[in-house]
C-alpha cells in the first residue's frame, strides 16, 4: 500500500540515477580552494545527492533584508556542473542573532518557564507568529532564486523538527494550544468530559483558562499531558505546512520534506501524522555506539521509517561514516561497518545513504564528529570506506523502486506510547517499546521481515500481526484488528493494550476492554513485579515486569503463572476466531521465553524467514515490481557465513558462491 500524500509534485526518484549518495553539505565552513577540491573528491566517491543550506541563514542574510546569495549561487552552479542533485534547505533552522535580538519572544520557553537562548540551534518555538513570517520569507527569496536551478530536486525544510526541544510553554504556545483544543472540541463542556475535569475539581468554565501542563504540585491531568503532546507534534509540523505553502506556491513541481528521526529514542512527533504531509519520507539514524546489538535497534528504527513511508522507498538523509561526538564516548564504526549499516538501510526501504556530513569540521560544536572526508585526509579507512560505499550503491541501482516483502506486521502508535508513559500507571517498568523490541530482535534474528503499521491502517496481507502494548486504541482500530484475527491472521495482544479509549477513558467491565471479546479472555486485576522482580511460569519459564488476574472466557489457557497469588491463573491464551486465531500474552517472558513463544506463532501463521544462513546474518529480500527479487545477505560475525541463495551478487557482478565473507554484505539477484 502507498500513502495518498498531498497533491502536487514529481517524485524525487526521477531526478537520481540509481541509489542516491551523498550527505549534509555545509560548505560555508570552508574557503573557496577546499570547496574546488570537494568537487573532485565527490566525483571519486560517486557523490549524487546532498543537502545544502541547512543553517546558513545568518549568511544568506548577515543583517535584516541585506542578503548575500553569492556564495550559494556558486556552490549550486558548481554542483550542477558536477551532476550532482540538491535538497536545498530552508535555512531556517537557526534563526539568526540580529533576528533573536530584534525578536526574542521567538525563543523557546522550558515547562519550568525558563528560556532557552541563542548560540546553539533551534532556537525557536514553532508557534510564534513572527518567527513563521520571518521564515517564510527567507524560505520564499531561496526558492524564488532557485526555482530554476538545474541542481534543485527537493526542498530540505528546516532540520529534524522536535530535535533537541519538542514542547514549548511560551505565551504564544500556550494561545496555540488553547486555538488547538477549541478546533478539537468545540466546547469546554466535550473538553472537560474528554480530560475527566470532574476529579480534583479541575473543571474549566472557558478555554481562556487553560494552560500548557507545565510545573504542578503533584501529578498533571493526563488528558492535558496527552493533548498538549498531540498539540506539540502537531505545531511542529503545521509549521512545516506553512514552509511547504510558500514552496509550492514558487516551485509546485519540486517535492519536499523534512528530515525524522524515527527509532527507539524519539517518542515526542507522531510521524504517522506526519507523513501525510511529506512528498517522500526521509530519516536520520545514528547507532548507540555502545549498544552490542546496534545492528538490530538500526533494523527497528529502518522498518519504522518504512512503516511511515507506506512501505514506498525512502531517503536516508543523515547516518555517520565513524563516531559522532554527542554521546558520552564516541567510539568509531568498526571495519566494514559503514557498508552493513548503510546497505542495512537499503535493505529496509532506503533509496538513498547520506550522511551527516561531507567534510569534517575544523572548528564549532561538530568537530569531532565523523564526516565522508576526515580530519586526516584520504589516506585513512573512512575514505576508503565512503568510496567503496559509492562504488556498492552504484551497482545496486537495479534495486531502486523495489519493495520489501513481510508477511508479519507489528502494529505501532505514537499516541498509544505517550499515553502508556503518563505517570500514574500500575508500574513504571512498563515501557511502551520493550516488549515490542523483544520480539522485533527475535524476528529480525530469523531472517522473518516485519512491516510496522499504524491502528487503523490495512493488515490484509499479514499472516503475523503483534499488538504489543498498545495501551490506549480507538474502536476503529480494535476492530481493525480483532477483524484481521477472523480472516485468518494469527494476532498476538500483549498485556497492558486495549485498556483506554484515545481520552485515556478506562474501557469499563475487565481489561483489556478493547480486545476482551476477540481474545475471549476477562482480566480482574494487574500485578505488577516489584523492581527486578521474576515470575516462575507453568511450562518452566521465567518472566518479569508484569502479571494480571486472567479470568477465560472462550480462550484455552496455553501457560499459567505457578506462583502465589496467581497460581494456575492464565499466563498465555489462545481464542481460535473465524479462520484466524488471538492470542493474549499476560507477562513479559525472558528470552527463552519470548522464543518458544515467536516458535509458536510463526509454525500457526505459516510465516518464514526469507532465507536460510547461518546465525549472525542479517537477511531481507526486496522485491521489483517485475518480480525480480534481491537477497541482502549482511554477515555481522567476524567469520565467514553461509547463505542458502542462487543469483548473482551485484556488488562483486559473479555467481554467488554460498558464502558471505566476515563482516561483509552481498546482494544476490535471484535466479
Ligand atoms: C542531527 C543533525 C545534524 C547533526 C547530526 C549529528 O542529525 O540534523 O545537523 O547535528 O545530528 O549527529
Amino acid at each position: 500500500m502507498s500513502l495518498q500524500r498531498n497533491s502536487g509534485p514529481a517524485s524525487v526518484w526521477d531526478h537520481i540515477e540509481g541509489i542516491a549518495y551523498g550527505g549534509d553539505y555545509n560548505p560555508e565552513q570552508w574557503p573557496v580552494n577546499i570547496r574546488l577540491e570537494d568537487l573532485g573528491l565527490m566525483k571519486e566517491a560517486g557523490v549524487s545527492f546532498l543537502s545544502v543550506g541547512i543553517f546558513s541563514w545568518a549568511l544568506l542574510e548577515p543583517s535584516e533584508g541585506q542578503y548575500d546569495f553569492g556564495w550559494l549561487d556558486e556552490v549550486m552552479d558548481n554542483l550542477a556542473a558536477n551532476g550532482i542533485k540538491v535538497a536545498l534547505a530552508t535555512a531556517t533552522a537557526a534563526p539568526p542573532a540580529w533576528l533573536v535580538r530584534k525578536h526574542p519572544e521567538i525563543l523557546p520557553v522550558t515547562a519550568d518557564g525558563t528560556v532557552l537562548g541563542p548560540g546553539s540551534r533551534r532556537h525557536y518555538t514553532p508557534s510564534s507568529a513572527v518567527y513563521r513570517r520571518y521564515a517564510a520569507g527567507i524560505t520564499r527569496l531561496i526558492a524564488e532564486r532557485y526555482k530554476n536551478h538545474p541542481a534543485l530536486a527537493l526542498w530540505h525544510v528546516d532540520n529534524e523538527l522536535g530535535c533537541h526541544v519538542s514542547e514549548f510553554f511560551g505565551e504564544e504556545d500556550a494561545s496555540a494550544f488553547r486555538a488547538w483544543l477549541e478546533r478539537r472540541y468545540s466546547t469546554i463542556e466535550a473538553l472537560n468530559a474528554a480530560w475527566g475535569t470532574a476529579f480534583w475539581s479541575q473543571n474549566y468554565g472557558s478555554f481562556a483558562g487553560i494552560l500548557p501542563p507545565g510545573v504542578a504540585p503533584s501529578t498533571l491531568n493526563p488528558g492535558q499531558q496527552l493533548d498538549f503532546q498531540r498539540f506539540s507534534s502537531w505545531a511542529l509540523i503545521d509549521y512545516y505546512r506553512e514552509l511547504v505553502a510558500v514552496l509550492r506556491e514558487v516551485t509546485p513541481g519540486i517535492p519536499a520534506t523534512t528530515n525524522l528521526m524515527a527509532s527507539s529514542a524519539t517518542k515526542a512527533l507522531d510521524y504517522f501524522d506526519w507523513a501525510k504531509d511529506l512528498d517522500v519520507i526521509a530519516n536520520d539514524h545514528y547507532l548507540v555506539a555502545a549498544d552490542p546489538e546496534r545492528h538490530i535497534e538500526l533494523a527497528f528504527s529502518a522498518d519504522l521509517t518504512r512503516g511511515i513511508a507506506g512501505g514506498d522507498p525512502w531517503i536516508l538523509m543523515e547516518h555517520s561514516t565513524s563516531a559522532v561526538n554527542w554521546q558520552p564516548r564516541n567510539r568509531p564504526k568498526m571495519p566494514g561497518e559503514l557498508l552493513r549499516n548503510s546497505l542495512a538501510h537499503v535493505a529496509r526501504g532506503a533509496d538513498a545513504v547520506m550522511f551527516f556530513q561531507w567534510r569534517q569540521s575544523s572548528s564549532g560544536s561538530e568537530k569531532f564528529h565523523s564526516a565522508m572526508v576526515p580530519h586526516a585526509g584520504r589516506e585513512t579507512r573512512v575514505w576508503h570506506e565512503v568510496v567503496g560505499l559509492g562504488s556498492s550503491l552504484k551497482r545496486l541501482a537495479p534495486v531502486k523502486g523495489s519493495r520489501v516483502e513481510s508477511r508479519a506486521a507489528i502494529v505501532f502508535d505514537y499516541e498509544a506510547w505517550w499515553a502508556s508513559e503518563i505517570d500514574s500507571k500500575p508500574s513504571a517498568d512498563v515501557k511502551y517499546l520493550d516488549v515490542m523490541r523483544a520480539f522485533h530482535r527475535s524476528l529480525f534474528l530469523r531472517g522473518i521481515a516485519v512491516d510496522f503499521v499504524h491502528p487503523p491502517a490495512s493488515l490484509e496481507g499479514y499472516d503475523l500481526v503483534l499488538v504489543c502494548t498498545l495501551y490506549s486504541v480507538t474502536d476503529a482500530a480494535a476492530a481493525n484488528i480483532a477483524a484481521a484475527a477472523r480472516a485468518g491472521a494469527t494476532v498476538l495482544v500483549t498485556y497492558f493494550s486495549g485498556i483506554v479509549d484515545e481520552n485515556d477513558h478506562i474501557r469499563l467491565g475487565g481489561y483489556p476492554g478493547a480486545f476482551r471479546e476477540v481474545l475471549g479472555i476477562r482480566v480482574e486485576e494487574f500485578h505488577p513485579l516489584p523492581a527486578g522482580g521474576e515470575l516462575k511460569l507453568s511450562d518452566g519459564g521465567v518472566s518479569t515486569t508484569w502479571s494480571e488476574h486472567v479470568h477465560l472466557a472462550g480462550a484455552e489457557a496455553v501457560q499459567a503463572f505457578s506462583e502465589y497469588p496467581l497460581e494456575g491463573v492464565p499466563s498465555l491464551t489462545r481464542h481460535a476466531v473465524g479462520a484466524g486465531a488471538a492470542w493474549y500474552l499476560a507477562t513479559f517472558p525472558d528470552r527463552d521465553g519470548i522464543e518458544s513463544l515467536v516458535d509458536r506463532l510463526l509454525a500457526e501463521s505459516g510465516v518464514v524467514p526469507v532465507a536460510t544462513a547461518d546465525a549472525g546474518v542479517e537477511l531481507v529480500r526486496r522485491r521489483a515490481a517485475d518480480g525480480s527479487s534481491f537477497l541482502f545477505a549482511i554477515n555481522h560475525t567476524r567469520s565467514a557465513a553461509a547463505v542458502e541463495a542462487a543469483g548473482v551478487d551485484l556488488l562483486t557482478g559473479t555467481a554467488f558462491a554460498g558464502t558471505v565473507e566476515a563482516g561483509a554484505v552481498a546482494v544476490i539477484a535471484e535466479d
